[in-house]
């Protein structure tokens, strides 16, 4: 019957769609091994421009190909004679005369061994049951580190995986670097050039290595494991959700996590490491840190004095010596990455406290720390000797308490206490005082000047032209994050450092000087946790400039309609973006000291800070461009197909109920993933809104959350979510609630109406003929901003 099956794929030219064979069959160049649900793919290839075969394992989804695993690294076929066979003896690699390439070189004669290609990736041979696992490619990872590969050293069978990059795109022989986990001391992954160490991302302390970048929260691709025991040490990787990634080094010497993008087709970087020079192994040697944001990047450890004023890399030395007993003290350290391990001792199960005392008893232990870091800490680690390679942090790091010898002369008299307090006092006050005219200093440089008829204890600052110019590098293309209806938006960096955005407004508000001023005062009051914060502007001639707070994690609409990153936004994360934005246009609305009417509500406009935390941009706009209050009839149409309310587009008649509905079509595109405009579905011509009418009136609403929530979501959270949605899209403006009912009905489980027909139901609804579309938006093109002057 196998026999046949071959036959037939033979004859009609495909590969074998197996993902098994035993010792009758074999692979030859040309034929392929398929895991089970199609993710792997095992045959032969031949790397970039390189004419040689190897074989090798790579993503069948994934193109250009990307290649896992490789089998005949260092000995490569030179000719498509190719052939894998199972023998009793494993798996062996041939060419045309029989000669051996590689092999599996399993010491045990099999009776029925079969190979097969997991749907991980893994290719493993096991004897007739697959509870005997013979051998397997997980245990010789090549450059990448699969979910569910082990990185590090089994102590009994003596194996020590490590990852090691290709020599080039066209060599996949190993090259300089590679990345292992260091089990002398306290374990550490390191990365090494040759055999020289380049790169510690350091020890595991719960959450992740001490030297990495911090991994967000917000990126659930795996269940990370740092295991340490009398058998092994070992790091892994489980995958988790749906998205691929991979962890590799490449031949640059970088340790990269990628993530497939399967919308965009392309590889997209979570992290990668080192970052900077400071990530140089000892870059600042002994007992000295590096420090990323200053000018001068090596500092000594407190009670160190530089060893060579002249160079950094000799390291620091101690200023005075130990006394050890009491006559030491160790000081705290925040923030740091924690010193080289490979001499440290360690106890897990202790406490700071009992660390504390270990070391304090030990002349020759020079600092402790928890060993982790997670619940409060615990574990005890301590080092002996010189402190290298300690890295400080704006953000994340370890706490670390380093010994140094204390002043002489501790005991002092109530008078020399009396005095020491009257000179610090005095010190402290010419201290601020300096401090202060250095600040007014550095500000006049940086151009900055206070607005005149700034009041109470707003920080709003007016800056001049030159330093936003220089900031955006004379507003360079490169530095433009997207486009609105108002005008492009800019990345910049201050002299001192601050990331800020920029936009330029689009001339043409018909507005003064002054009346600008005035209003971006106005505007600038307002003040909440869900809107971007605005820090100043800048007017320039006829030009006028908002200055933003920068928003690392870019926009909603980045994350959501990307299959790849919507995995980071699991149900609880997007609940809690539904209720920011609901928050954000409520303070709008009604509770700060005006109202205001955003008219742009989008999933673009929705930036997103550190923590995933929603914040509303481009509020203010319409009162900058002389908006009324309440309902008017505008001049100008300012918004975006898809979130445009029936009446606003129509008449240009805005009310607080035209951002109800652009919140509410906002609400459906971050339960379903998908946009509403130019949405399509096979079934019909509607909407997305029409679409989730249908799904209700049908009552299988659930659907429209897809399988891009897979099971994160508790039903009846995501089934409120969608009738409040419905409801703010209803067609008639007085049916849908105002948003102080939308954030109650979103927290409460209060029977809600049932929803009308929503606005907009269907996309030829939407009266083209009045708009012509201006400009498309920066990074999609079914999205496009309309302005346009209405004739009265
Ligand atoms: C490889 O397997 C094929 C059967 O698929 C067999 O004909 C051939 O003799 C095998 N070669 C070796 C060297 O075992
Ligand atoms: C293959 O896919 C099915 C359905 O998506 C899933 O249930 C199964 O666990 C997958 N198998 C493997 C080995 O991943
Ligand atoms: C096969 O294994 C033996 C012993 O484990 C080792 O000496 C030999 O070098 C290995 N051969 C290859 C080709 O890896
Ligand atoms: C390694 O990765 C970094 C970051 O993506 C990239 O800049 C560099 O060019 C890569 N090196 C090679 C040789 O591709
Ligand atoms: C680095 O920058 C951060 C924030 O800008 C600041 O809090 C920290 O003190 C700076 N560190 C040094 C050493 O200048
Ligand atoms: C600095 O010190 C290092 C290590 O001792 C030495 O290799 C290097 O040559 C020195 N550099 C200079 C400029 O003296
Ligand atoms: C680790 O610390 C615990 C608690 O203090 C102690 O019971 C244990 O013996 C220590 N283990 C080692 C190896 O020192
Ligand atoms: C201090 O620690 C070192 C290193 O672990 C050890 O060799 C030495 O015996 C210890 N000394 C005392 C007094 O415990």
């Amino acid at each position: 019957m196998l026999g046949a099956y071959s036959c037939l794929l033979f004859i009609l030219g495909a590969s074998a769609a197996n993902d098994n064979i035993t010792p009758s069959q074999s692979i030859r160049d040309g034929e392929t091994l398929v895991s089970v649900n199609g993710t792997f793919e095992l045959g032969f290839f031949s790397p970039g421009t390189s004419a040689k075969r190897y074989l090798g394992i790579w993503y069948k989804r994934v193109s250009p190909r990307t290649v896992a695993w490789v089998a005949n690294r260092e000995t490569p076929l030179t000719d498509q004679s190719g052939l894998l066979n199972v023998t009793s003896k494993g798996i062996v690699l041939l060419d045309g005369r029989d000669r051996i390439f590689w092999s599996s070189n399993t010491s045990i004669t099999m009776k029925n061994p079969v190979v097969q290609l997991m749907d991980s990736g893994n290719l493993v041979l096991t004897d007739g049951n697959y509870n005997s696992l013979l051998w397997q490619s997980f245990d010789h990872p090549c450059d990448t580190l699969l979910p569910g590969m082990k990185l590090g050293r089994n102590f009994k069978t003596g194996m020590d995986r490590h990852l090691s990059s290709w020599k080039s795109i066209n060599d996949p022989a190993p090259g300089e670097f590679s990345l292992w986990i260091d089990t002398h001391g306290f374990p550490q992954l390191v990365l090494r050039k040759g055999s020289v160490l380049q790169y510690r991302a350091g020890s595991w302390n719960g959450l992740g290595f001490t030297g990495t970048p911090p991994l967000k929260e917000n990126v659930p691709l795996c269940d990370y494991k740092f295991v340490i025991n009398e058998n092994e040490v070992y790091y892994e990787c489980d995958a988790k959700g749906p998205a691929v990634s991979r962890l590799w080094v490449n031949q640059s010497g970088l340790v990269l996590r990628s993530i497939w993008s399967s919308q965009q087709d392309v590889w997209f970087l979570a992290y990668y490491a080192p970052l900077d020079r400071c990530d140089l192994y000892s870059v600042c040697g002994a007992n000295a840190r590096c420090t990323t944001n200053s000018s001068r990047r090596c500092d000594c450890l407190e009670g160190f004095v530089p060893k060579s004023p002249n160079n950094w890399s000799e390291g620091c030395v101690r200023e005075r010596e130990l006394k050890c007993r009491n006559g030491d003290e160790f000081p705290k350290y925040v923030k740091l990455k924690l010193p080289d391990t490979s001499s440290s001792w360690f106890n897990a199960s202790m406490n700071l406290k009992e660390c504390s005392e270990l070391c304090s008893k030990n002349c020759s232990c020079t600092a402790y720390a928890n060993s982790d870091v997670e619940r409060g800490g615990s574990g005890c680690l301590l080092w002996f000797g010189d402190l290298m390679d300690m890295k400080e942090y704006n953000d994340g790091g370890q706490d670390l308490y380093i010994r140094i010898a204390s002043e002489r002369g501790r005991s002092v008299t109530k008078k020399q206490v009396g005095i020491i307090i009257a000179s610090v006092l005095l010190m402290a006050m010419f201290i601020v005082a300096s401090l202060f005219c250095i600040w007014r200093k550095k500000l006049k440089k940086q151009g900055l000047t206070k607005m005149s008829h700034m009041k109470e204890d707003m920080e709003l600052w007016e800056f001049d032209f030159a330093s936003i110019a220089k900031a955006t590098d004379n507003f360079a293309s490169y530095n433009k994050l997207g486009e609105g209806g108002f005008g492009p938006v800019y990345k910049g960096t201050l002299v001192e450092g601050q990331e800020i955005a920029v936009k330029r407004l689009s001339k043409g508000s018909g507005q003064g000087m002054e009346e600008f001023k005035n209003e971006v005062t106005l505007i600038a009051r307002l003040q909440h946790r869900n809107l971007v914060k605005l820090l100043g502007c800048c007017i320039q001639a006829d030009e006028s400039m908002l200055i933003y707070e920068y928003m690392p994690n870019k926009s909603l609409d980045f994350f959501i309609f990307d299959q790849a990153r919507a995995t980071f936004l699991d149900w609880q994360k997007r609940i809690h973006i539904v209720g920011g934005i609901a928050r954000g246009i409520l303070y709008l609305h009604q509770d700060s000291r005006m109202r205001i009417i955003h008219r742009d509500l989008k999933a673009s406009n929705v930036l997103l800070d550190n923590d995933m935390n929603p914040k509303i941009s481009d509020f203010g706009m319409a009162r900058i461009f002389g908006g009324d209050e309440i309902q008017t009839n505008t001049h100008k149409v300012v918004g975006t197909y898809g979130y445009m309310s029936p009446e606003y587009a129509a008449e240009g008649l805005f009310s607080v109920k035209s951002d109800v509905f652009s919140f509410g079509v906002l609400v459906l595109e971050i339960v379903s993933g998908k946009k509403n405009w130019r949405f399509s579905h096979p079934d019909h011509d509607h909407n997305l809104l029409g679409h989730a009418w249908i799904l209700w009136k049908e009552k299988r609403a659930m659907e429209l959350a897809g399988d891009t929530l897979a099971d994160s979501h508790p039903p009846t959270e995501v089934l409120r979510c969608i009738h409040v949605g419905l409801l703010c899209v209803q067609h008639r403006p007085e049916d849908r609630p105002n948003m102080s009912s939308v954030v109650l009905m979103l927290s409460s489980d209060s029977l809600l109406p049932e929803p009308n027909r929503p606005g907009f139901f269907t996309e030829r609804s939407l009266p083209e003929a009045e708009f012509s579309p201006s400009y498309p938006q920066s990074s999609t093109t079914n999205e496009i901003t309309i302005t346009e002057l209405q004739g009265r």
